[in-house]
């Protein structure tokens, strides 16, 4: 389980109207836990009138910079986003998680590779994140972004994009899709669509032997561009995408579809941080994580909604069935990984690991 650390928020920035990026103030006894890769992100954590709020945020900061930074964009009637953009400022404290996920860029200065990313609004985090890390780190690789925004006010990053340009000039390039201002060149009006992926594909990178495909935005552009990238023959295990939202009415539907369908009752025998706890699931509690949750056992989650994975455990006995899952990779599933959040018994007993 990943444990969740006090720290001081170093500063706030406004990078647009409707996005901050909040440094993170790691103290040295915590800095091995905190190294990370670029493109991962961490749970935070903050009571706000009154309710446990986790959130999961990606680092906008690479690696190599050595600072711990996160972008947090507003969305309308957001609870930690309202806060993050209107309240937080420095000194403040927060609870932030180690470093997770598998949506990472791994550099090695001898490589020379080509990487290839389309990002949509707060999408960009983790995305800059790793065309700095490469800039810095693989001095033989290009990077090309494709970046989709409303308008050029709202584009999260725009001039630090612009000076990493100048900066690595031949070998980073980006071109913005607007939805709601015209951009010179018409392909590059509306959103970033399959067919629009497959043109770049063909007329750009196609024949550049991509080492791999960085895909992080809504589920409509992820499915398309993935789709797109499938068909022109680019291998699946070079594409990689992280969804930051899904539509929660989805989860909820899929999670009641579930648990109606799963026992009414079953023994779930929890291990986690090391130690076995028997937990007594019900269906009116809906997943394996609710009943987990609601017998006093401290196990990681966030969104609930079958994206962040942060409910990842490994079914050891028994069967569960999974609803949505929007967050474990294929291989993840075939190892007998599960999102928590989404899974009910199928079985009497059943024991899952958090630990794995
Ligand atoms: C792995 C991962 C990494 C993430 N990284 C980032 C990041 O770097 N920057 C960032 O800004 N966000 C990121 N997110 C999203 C973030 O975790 C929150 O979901 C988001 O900030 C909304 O939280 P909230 O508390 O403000 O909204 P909530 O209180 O959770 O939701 C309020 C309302 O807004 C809707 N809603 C929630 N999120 C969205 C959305 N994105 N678009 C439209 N409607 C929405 C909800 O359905 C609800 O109706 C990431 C998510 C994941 C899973
Ligand atoms: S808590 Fe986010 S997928 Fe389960």
């Amino acid at each position: 389980m990943s444990t969740l650390h006090s720290v001081t928020v170093a500063n706030v920035n406004r990078e647009t109207p409707d996005c901050v990026s909040i440094e993170f103030d790691i103290p040295e006894n915590l800095q091995k836990e905190f190294s990370f890769q670029a493109g991962q992100h961490v749970i935070v954590r903050k009571e706000i009138n009154g309710e446990d709020v986790r959130r999961t945020y990606s680092f906008c900061s690479a690696p190599s910079e050595g600072k711990h930074r996160i972008a947090v964009r507003h969305v309308e009637n957001g609870v930690f986003s309202s806060f993050a953009n209107q309240d937080l400022k420095a000194g403040d404290p927060l609870e932030i998680s180690s470093p997770l996920g598998d949506f990472t860029l791994a550099t090695k200065t001898d490589q020379s590779s080509t990487y290839v990313a389309f990002a949509v609004g707060s999408g960009i985090t983790p995305i800059i994140s790793m065309i700095k890390q490469v800039m810095q780190n693989e001095p033989n690789s290009q990077f090309f972004l494709y970046y989709g925004n409303r308008d050029s006010e709202h584009t999260i990053f725009a001039e630090e994009i612009a000076q990493l340009k100048n900066k690595y000039m031949g070998r980073f390039s980006y071109q913005y899709f607007m939805t709601r201002q015209a951009v010179d060149i018409p392909f590059f009006n509306g959103r970033i669509t399959g067919d629009k992926a497959a043109t770049l594909h063909k007329q750009v990178f196609g024949d550049m032997d991509v080492a791999a495909y960085y895909l992080c935005g809504p589920l409509a552009m992820i499915d398309d561009v993935r789709a797109t990238l499938l068909e022109a023959g680019e291998p699946e295990e070079h594409i990689h995408s992280e969804l930051f939202f899904a539509n929660p009415e989805d989860a909820v539907n899929s999670q009641k579809k579930n648990a109606s369908e799963g026992l009414a009752k079953s023994k779930v025998k929890v291990i986690s941080d090391g130690r076995e706890i028997e937990v007594d699931y019900r269906d009116e509690h809906g997943s394996i994580l609710e009943a987990t949750l609601k017998s006093g056992i401290d196990v990681s989650f966030a969104c609930k909604g079958g994206v962040c994975a942060t409910c990842r455990a490994k079914v050891i006995e028994g069967e569960v069935n999974m609803g949505l899952n929007y967050g474990l990779e294929p291989e993840e599933i075939e190892e007998g990984f599960v999102l928590t959040c989404q899974s009910v018994p199928l079985t009497k007993s059943v024991t899952i690991s958090f630990d794995e």
